[in-house]
């Protein structure tokens, strides 16, 4: 008994200085804080140092002597990247790194469902954590102010409201897994050319209404974990160490507790980056894409030059535990996380989930009937035509290679071709049409004339004999079309198809044009084509979702999230010459102003080809007229908008109804209206819903440069209901008191 009983003891004691060993840091049982306080309390100056930069291309270290794990990051936003090499940009030949492709997040924002936001994070996130990564380069809500962009295509559109609501359930979602987000590039990234330099001056109010929205709330309502500075500087500042932007805006403001890494290669002097908010300096002394160097990571801008300038007292001590802490939290919500769930790669569910993101996110954007009478042209039934003609490139392209860092490595990739052979069976036939050579940097293939030519007569003589021709054309992934590291060179279609389109369409009228890009581009012969569909880029699902929708099995219903201008004078960022867009090499100026997109279009009276929030579907939704609760909406109050929407045709549908505010007179000029709300409802044939919004005197302020707030102004205000940003279906008169 006695011996029974000093055993018990012995092992209690033994259980006590166990758990009295485990440090706080270690326990994820304590408070967060209070295990970064721990962990800083037991590190040294260098150890410290050591987590503010990189140690290979995509990851940076940890705190070995205390067990606290390396942080490793991926691209991002589309889908989980091959694994790279360690010190160059190559890859490193796995073959267990293939992933799924999901659709590009210009197609998510086109869905306008937040829905479809939740299911890509909880995807892209189970792949990330699978595939052991801690923080996910993206998701992208750079502004669209202009479609020469070459990332237009890894952003959510030209509409802060529209990109902010769109992001938030993506991050949410991912960072389920353990896998932090990194939000980018803030910011003002809007242009690939110069953007290692460029540097970006615009008002105060175009940075608060149009430019930053999305960020904020990506971080304050998504909690983003982390954030990436962008490339190009702000006001005689670098981004990725930019007082204004990191310190006043980023970590005052809003109140962000995560970290801000560099882009790769983002990051240029020790001392703004020590003091100017920079968190983790990633991929210096590489032009962040082609060239190497054997450049040490110690000699990082973060790394010994650093600690050098610690040890003088030549910046504050402070600096660096802020710095460490960021990381540690950053370390301890991911790659020291415990209860993270597992993760899953190239799952059912996963293409399940890309393949309904491509079906909510295509957009018809014109749908007629092929000889100006009759029914319009789509949806085409399996067993309709006899012999259908597939033309183009992007019918067979892989178009998962290129674009720059969002280039995947898919496990299966089911190309539009595939798709509608897979519908209409041996009814297709094909026929290439133009060629657009390889996918490379700072050049593009030169294809002879010739081939071109030949190519184009070989189509348009199968068309001649063909039912129906479905051209799948648009932009690629090469270097000046959707691309990292440059804008495109022109707006018009590349490789010929302009032509190509014209002859198509003059020896056949039923002619269905799909456009598979990020970007607007220029459709100089739109009479012609009787059904055109903007297909973006839509990953490993890519060919079943523009089959779903061509051939009615699935009803459209995305809208466009960026005006397409008939010319590119007609967008705000090229109607002011070149310091405006491109800039002059060395300075930009915003002169546009807060006027972005359908803002520009509206406000200034030039109709775009096909309008911000545009998309048809099979169906007819009929809208009755808006109510209001009341007629004055008080400074402390609300106001709700109601609407009722039927689905007035033969076939189930998705319709997003759009809320916009337009202010009738204000002592500032205000766009002609802005989205401020918005709903997706489904619909089945001769059902009704009704939508209810609800107005705050929010929805109703500007920000005003004179007291660097958000401001309103008593007077009469505008709820339009649209079913795009100029279809207009009803609105109701308010006034602020
Ligand atoms: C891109 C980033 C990307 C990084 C790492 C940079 O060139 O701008 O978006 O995450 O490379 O690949």
């Amino acid at each position: 008994m006695k011996q029974k009983f000093l055993t018990t003891l012995l092992f209690a004691c033994a259980l006590t200085a166990a758990s009295a060993q485990t440090p706080v840091y270690m326990d994820d049982a304590q408070p967060l804080e209070a295990r970064v306080k721990d962990a800083l309390s037991r590190m040294t100056l260098e150890e410290k140092v050591a987590l503010c930069h990189a140690q290979s291309k995509f990851s940076s270290a940890g705190v070995p002597r205390l067990g606290i794990p390396e942080l490793w990051m991926s691209d991002g936003p589309h889908g989980v990247r091959a694994e790279i090499n360690w010190n160059d940009w190559g890859y490193a030949n796995w073959t267990n790194d293939s992933i799924t492709a999901f659709p590009a997040l210009t197609c998510l924002a086109a869905t306008w469902n937040p829905e479809m936001s939740a299911k890509y994070g909880k995807a892209i996130g189970e792949e990330a954590r699978y595939r052991e990564k801690d923080v996910l380069l993206g998701p992208g809500v750079n502004i669209y102010r202009t479609p020469m962009n070459g990332r237009n295509f890894e952003y959510m559109g030209e509409d802060p409201y529209l990109a902010g609501v769109m992001c938030v359930p993506y991050i949410r979602e991912l960072q389920k897994n353990g896998v932090a987000a990194c939000v980018k590039h803030y910011a003002l990234n809007n242009q690939e050319l110069w953007r290692g330099h460029i540097d970006v001056y615009l008002s105060d109010r175009a940075l608060h209404e149009i430019y930053l929205p999305a960020f904020k709330a990506a971080v304050v309502e998504g909690g983003a974990w982390s954030i990436m500075g962008a490339y190009n500087q702000i006001r005689g500042q670098h981004a990725c160490h930019n007082d204004f932007a990191l310190n006043q805006i980023l970590k005052g403001d809003w109140k962000f507790d995560g970290c801000v890494v560099t882009d790769w290669g983002g990051a240029h002097d020790t001392y703004e980056a020590a003091v100017n908010g920079l968190d983790i300096e990633m991929g210096s002394y590489t032009n962040g894409l082609t060239s190497e160097s054997a450049f040490g990571y110690n000699d990082y801008y973060l790394a010994d030059p650093y600690l050098k300038m610690l040890k003088e007292g030549k910046v504050p001590m402070s600096t660096i535990d802020d710095k460490a802490s960021r990381i540690l939290r950053l370390i301890f919500r991911t790659a020291m996380n415990t209860r993270k769930p597992f993760g899953s790669v190239a799952t059912e569910a996963h293409y399940a989930a890309a393949r309904e993101i491509g079906n909510e996110g295509i957009v018809l954007l014109k749908n007629a009937p092929a000889e100006k009478k009759g029914a319009p042209l789509l949806p085409v039934a399996a067993d309709k035509y006899r012999n259908i003609l597939v033309v183009g490139d992007n019918a067979v392209r892989l178009l998962n290679q290129g674009g720059g860092s969002s280039e995947l490595k898919v496990k299966d990739m089911i190309s539009p071709l595939e798709g509608l052979r897979a519908v209409y069976g041996n009814k297709v036939t094909y026929a290439r049409g133009y060629v657009a050579g390889r996918p490379m940097y700072g050049r593009a293939d030169e294809i002879p004339q010739h081939i071109t030519d030949s190519l184009r007569a070989e189509a348009v003589e199968m068309a001649k004999k063909a039912d129906l021709v479905i051209m799948v054309g648009g932009l690629n992934k090469n270097h000046y079309q959707d691309c990292e590291g440059g804008d495109r060179l022109d707006y018009g279609l590349p490789f010929g198809q302009n032509e190509l389109i014209q002859e198509l369409a003059g020896v056949n009228p039923n002619l269905v044009l799909v456009l598979l890009s990020g970007n607007a581009v220029e459709m100089p012969w739109v009479a012609q084509v009787p059904a055109i569909v903007q297909g973006w880029y839509l990953g490993s699902m890519g060919g079943k979702s523009l089959a779903d929708v061509l051939s009615g099995e699935v009803n459209p219903s995305g809208k466009l999230p960026f005006s397409f201008p008939v010319r590119l004078t007609d967008c705000g960022a090229h109607a002011f010459g070149e310091l405006s867009y491109p800039g002059d090499s060395i300075r930009q100026e915003y002169k546009e102003d807060i006027l972005v997109g359908y803002r520009w279009h509206d406000t200034k009276k030039i109709p775009a080809l096909f309008p911000f929030g545009h998309g048809l579907s099979y169906t007819t939704f009929t809208y009755g007229k808006p109510t209001a609760s009341a007629k004055n909406i008080a400074a402390d109050g609300t106001l709700t908008v109601t609407v009722a929407v039927k689905n007035a045709g033969r076939v189930a549908g998705k319709e997003v109804v759009q809320l916009y505010v337009g202010d009738d007179r204000c002592s500032v000029l205000r766009p002609m209206k802005e989205l401020k709300h918005f709903a997706k409802i489904a619909l089945e044939p001769g059902e009704e819903k009704s939508v209810t919004f609800t107005l705050t005197p929010d929805d109703l302020k500007f920000y005003d440069e004179a007291s660097s707030g958000w401001k309103y102004e008593p007077g009469k205000f505008k709820a339009y209901i649209g079913a795009s940003s100029t279809d207009i279906r009803g609105a109701v008169s308010f006034e602020l008191k």
